[in-house]
């Protein structure tokens, strides 16, 4: 698949077909992404890929948490969004929920999305993104997520669909508990993985950007 075709057409997916994903497919997909570029070229990623049994236990720990009220987390904390950028968290959520008939009131509906989160989107896989924790954050949280955004490029390549999420760390004792991930480093972020289920609503999702024109200074051209 041609670069920048892979670039224009990812999308978050958030509803995925059962059918497992070779394990040879996800390697050729991670020893791509891995020659992501890294602060001097420290690359810091490490990374857990979770399936099956083990990946289930995860979901079943992260709904356990959710439903016992325990306060989320996660190794990297996101301060909540204001302003400009807080209309756009809600201009997707709309979305989202529009596409998927849960009604604003509807909160028994709006939980069960939530927990579709901290469900991996049920994908057959998740992956795991995580450094060091003697290492600055400001620098692998970079590094970490350019390897993400490859990692859903070359995915791409093979017909797989991912969801970057926070959602799926959010309470990372659980991951630990079921990949051995030790204290000692630092878990950035995970990725759904799987094959997308295009007749799920979610999947419709079309996501809007602010225009190059409008992000965009240009210094030092004729016009
Ligand atoms: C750091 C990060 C964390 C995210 N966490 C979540 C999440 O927990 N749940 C979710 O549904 N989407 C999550 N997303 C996906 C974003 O909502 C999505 O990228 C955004 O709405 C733009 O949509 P698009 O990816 O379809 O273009 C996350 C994305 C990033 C980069």
């Amino acid at each position: 698949m041609d670069v920048v075709d892979a670039m224009r057409s990812r999308k978050s997916i958030r509803g995925f077909k059962p059918d497992p994903v070779p394990k040879e497919i996800i390697r050729e997909i991670l020893d791509a992404a891995i020659r992501a570029p890294s602060n001097e070229n420290s690359h810091p990623w490490e990374i857990a890929v979770v399936s099956g049994e083990a990946l289930d236990n995860i979901r079943r720990g992260n709904i356990e948490m959710l439903a016992s009220g325990a306060m989320p987390n996660p190794d990297v904390v996101m301060s909540g969004l204001k302003g400009t950028y807080r209309q756009r968290q809600v201009d997707i959520a709309v979305q989202l929920f529009q596409l998927m008939g849960i009604a604003r009131e509807d909160k028994e509906k709006r939980a069960e999305w939530m927990q579709r989160g901290f469900r991996f989107f049920d994908a057959p896989v998740g992956i795991i993104l995580y450094a060091d924790d003697s290492l600055d954050p400001m620098h692998t949280q970079f590094d970490v997520s350019a390897v993400a955004q490859s990692i859903c490029l070359a995915a791409l390549n093979y017909g797989l669909g991912t969801c970057i999420e926070i959602q799926g760390v959010m309470y990372p004792e659980v991951v630990r508990k079921y990949t051995g991930i030790p204290e000692s480093k630092r878990i950035t972020i995970s990725i759904a993985l799987g094959y997308p289920d295009w007749d799920f609503p979610a999947n419709k999702v079309q996501s809007v950007r602010e225009p190059v024109e409008n992000v965009t200074t240009w210094c030092g051209f004729d016009s």
